[in-house]
């Protein structure tokens, strides 16, 4: 059966991921989280001091870019791929308020972009592939079969968020929340390079008040009728 990329954009937790792995695993395509990607060059620029609440150290990050090395690998057969920087399991890292309070300033460097744009473009070679992100259907993927852009209320996500990460860490607080996704919103629609942009082609999706499982099959849908050349 043709296989066909699909790429999936928008705002900050409005369930890109979530219904990313869905269709790859319907569909057996590989799915690749772009943003883990910008959060584990985050971490490693943290990690290393590159950079802190008040200090960015740009030019040295870029300096040692090439000694990133970024993998997605599953630790067994049935579970999910983690996010490795350098060897080392990041996955549960790069989720924390510590790693999202930084990382949509990485994420405006080009030479950051540059590097990563490339590991996805050798990801997507030869499609049966489902990438979420900011700038995978106008960037990475601009010809894409199917792109999907999604939004929802800022309160609506910042409140999903919520609820994903307080199992985890029971000091986190929505309103934090809500002003780290309000903040990379606004410095991922505004920076320059690769801002996060509804591509011409792309059909939008308001989840605000859709579930998990109606938002899965309309996008489904859409999915199935590009593999069979309907649209
Ligand atoms: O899960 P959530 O939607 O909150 O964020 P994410 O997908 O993990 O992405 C984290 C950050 O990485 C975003 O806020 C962007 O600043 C950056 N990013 C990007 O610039 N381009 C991408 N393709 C993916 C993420």
């Amino acid at each position: 059966m043709k296989k066909i990329i699909i790429a999936i954009d928008g705002y900050s937790s409005t369930g890109k991921s979530t219904v990313a792995k869905q269709l790859a695993d319907y569909l057996d395509y590989i799915y690749v989280d772009s943003g883990a990607m910008y959060r584990a060059v985050t971490l490693f620029a943290l990690q290393n001091n590159y950079l802190s609440k008040d200090n960015f150290d740009k030019e040295s990050l870029i300096k040692v870019l090439p000694e990133i090395q970024l993998d997605f690998k599953k630790e067994n057969a049935d579970s999910k791929a983690n996010m490795f920087l350098n060897g080392v399991n990041v996955e549960k890292e790069i989720r924390t308020m510590y790693v999202s309070d930084f990382v949509s300033p990485i994420a405006t460097l080009s030479e950051v972009r540059k590097k990563l744009v490339a590991i996805q473009h050798q990801m997507g070679i030869k499609k049966g592939i489902v990438m979420d992100g900011r700038d995978i259907g106008t960037v990475v993927f601009p010809k894409a079969e199917l792109k999907i852009f999604m939004t929802a209320d800022a309160e609506v996500r910042a409140m999903r968020r919520f609820n994903e990460l307080k199992e985890k860490d029971e000091t986190i607080t929505y309103d934090e929340i809500l002003k780290n996704v309000q903040k990379r919103d606004l410095m991922d629609t505004t920076r320059e390079d690769s801002p996060l942009i509804i591509a011409n082609d792309a059909i939008e999706i308001d989840n605000s008040e859709t579930n998990e499982e109606d938002q899965f099959h309309i996008i489904l849908q859409l999915a199935k009728d590009r593999v069979a050349g309907r649209i």
